[in-house]
């Protein structure tokens, strides 16, 4: 495996592979078993896979966790390179954004206005303009991500379909622990007391398959069930409980086969995780 750090670097090499196929599996580092099941899937659809490692700062708001956000390079790299990736693509920020940098990438409000974008204005800008940029600095057909992050898979669909960027985006299952609790890098600022409380995200989905399975049908009836279900564990305040539909992200009042549970509970007033899933 080889390292990159330079933008220009990258792109030589993605030239220089003419012919042969590139995944892309844009992350933030520390990785876990959720982004090496990205890594796996892109190594089974590309000749290729490149990984960029970028805390990107411009999707990150003031108070956010942009200084404590975990990195471990060494293990990093380790780990990638063990699941077979090419190339790592690990940039400086000041070579991303030069001081003279000035242009953003703002997806439309219906599918950046809501959800994690109501509680974190310019998230989705800051990530629609690096992922722009990833595609154009490594030149991939195929770009594989998450689907933990169900908003942010939409607003990158539309994207590289709205500036015809062709790539193809390919959205991977959530990987979860043995109890649960959906894989993410923020999962490490969890107190082991406040485990249990993190676990509410995947027992609210799972209780709303049962009560869908039974019969109920209301957004509204679903969502006040799993509001107290929640606040039922200690340390949680929801921040949103939303049925919406899978592509638009327009919210719906009666759920079917195409709607999509998203949730993001705060735990301890600090840690704010996401999970969704169907219900039905
Ligand atoms: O999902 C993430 O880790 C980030 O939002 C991404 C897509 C790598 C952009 O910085």
């Amino acid at each position: 495996m080889i390292i990159i750090r330079h933008p220009t670097e990258m792109t030589a090499w993605a030239k220089e592979q003419a012919g042969r196929g590139i995944a892309l599996v844009p992350t933030m580092g520390f990785f876990h078993e959720g982004h090496l099941s990205l890594m796996r899937r892109a190594g089974q659809l590309a000749d290729q896979v490149a990984v960029s490692l970028f805390v990107n700062p411009t999707q990150f708001g003031p108070q956010e966790d942009l200084a404590a956000y975990p990195r471990n390079f060494e293990s990093d790299q380790a780990m990638a390179e063990a699941a077979g990736v090419a190339v790592l693509f690990a940039p400086d920020a000041a070579d991303m954004y030069p001081a003279v940098f000035s242009t953003t990438v703002t997806v439309g409000k219906e599918l950046t206005g809501k959800l994690c974008g109501a509680s974190r204005p310019g998230h989705f800008a800051g990530v629609a303009t690096v992922v722009c940029k990833l595609f154009s600095i490594v030149r991939p057909d195929l770009a594989v991500f998450g689907e933990k992050d169900w908003q942010q898979l939409a607003v990158i669909r539309r994207m590289t379909v709205d500036l015809n960027l062709g790539v193809e985006i390919v959205s991977h299952p959530i990987v979860r622990e043995a109890d649960g609790l959906a894989m993410s890098s923020r999962n490490t600022y969890l107190a082991p007391q406040q485990r249990e409380a993190a676990l509410s995200l995947s027992r609210a989905l799972a209780l709303a398959r049962t009560l869908a399975a039974k019969g109920e049908r209301s957004a509204e009836r679903l969502t006040a069930a799993l509001r107290d279900f929640i606040h039922s564990f200690q340390e949680t305040a929801v921040d949103y409980i939303s049925f919406v539909h899978q592509d638009s992200l327009q919210h719906v009042t009666e759920i079917d086969e195409t709607t999509i549970l998203a949730l993001a509970v705060k735990i301890g007033g600090k840690v704010r995780l996401i999970d969704n899933g169907r219900v039905m």
